[in-house]
């Protein structure tokens, strides 16, 4: 149970906010609240709210960022599908994107034919990914896509350690929170501090590495910023720079390899 405060702003979709309320552990509030985070359900989606300090956050899967990069994304061009590997694979490689968030990485591989778990243990941002993946499964343009993202409300690093050999992901993605003293990350976007001020901190990156490596048939793929350090305790074996940001591989086998 998370205990999160849950409040309902359109009473017509009482049974949608029950059900939602009953999977992530949601508290649910009679009136908005006067102070701090809580999430809202409207007419039109859940968000993550506060008073007056900077716009809502939400996942969105079917408008505006993921719309355009949809229409005019650079395909398997596109840093994230080079560092999974695209570019060589003979098959498209099945994804477990450990550190789900607001699923913009799962929702690129995915729009590149990929079928991606979402794995998340936080149950503001789990309960988000819910709610935008239920928008995109009832909308023409991305039904396709949201079939094949499946979202699962758990903690990584236990979730992959009871994966069974044949249930193995290719790749497996991890894109942590963590305190980076790089002033790209430091200059967010207002509504995204937010999210890490809820989220908070991962601050158990290194078991996750450790457990993705386990898991992983392929490779496993760390995203940071240019700058930040990588994670504790393993060395990549490649290591992908991009303007703001940077992919550490570890790399396991070939994607070429059809096995
Ligand atoms: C920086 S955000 C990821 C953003 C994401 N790549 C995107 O495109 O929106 C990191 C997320 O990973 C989640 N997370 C971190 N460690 C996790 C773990 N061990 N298991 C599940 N989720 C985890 C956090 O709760 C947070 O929502």
């Amino acid at each position: 149970m998370s205990d999160f405060p849950f409040f309902l702003a359109a009473g017509a979709r009482r049974d949608y906010a029950d059900r939602l309320a009953a999977l992530f552990g949601l508290q649910r509030l009679r009136a908005r609240p006067a102070s701090d985070y809580w999430l809202e359900l409207g007419d039109d989606r859940l968000e993550l709210v506060t008073i007056g300090k900077h716009g809502a956050v939400y996942a969105e899967f079917v408008e505006g960022a993921a719309k355009h990069r949809r229409e005019q994304g650079g395909g398997r061009g596109q840093p994230v599908a080079k560092a999974i590997g695209l570019k060589s694979a003979k098959t498209l490689p099945s994804v477990v994107d450990a550190t789900a968030g607001l699923g913009r990485d799962s929702f690129v591989l995915a729009s590149l034919g990929c079928q991606v778990t979402l794995l998340e243990r936080s149950p503001v941002a789990a309960a988000l990914l819910f709610d935008a993946l239920d928008r995109a499964r009832s909308h023409a343009d991305t039904a396709d896509i949201a079939a094949r993202m499946t979202l699962v409300h758990a903690n990584s690093i236990d979730w992959l350690s009871t994966l069974a050999p044949e249930q193995a992901p290719d790749v497996v993605f991890v894109d942590p929170m963590f305190p980076d003293t790089d002033k790209k990350s430091a200059a967010a976007k207002k509504d995204m501090q937010a999210f890490q001020q809820v989220i908070g901190d991962d601050m158990d990156s290194a078991a996750l590495l450790a457990a993705a490596w386990e898991a992983a048939r392929k490779r496993v793929v760390v995203k940071r910023p240019r700058l930040g350090a990588p994670i504790a305790g393993m060395k990549p074996s490649v290591v992908m720079e991009g303007k703001s940001t940077r992919f550490d591989l570890y790399i396991k086998q070939s994607m070429a390899k059809t096995d």
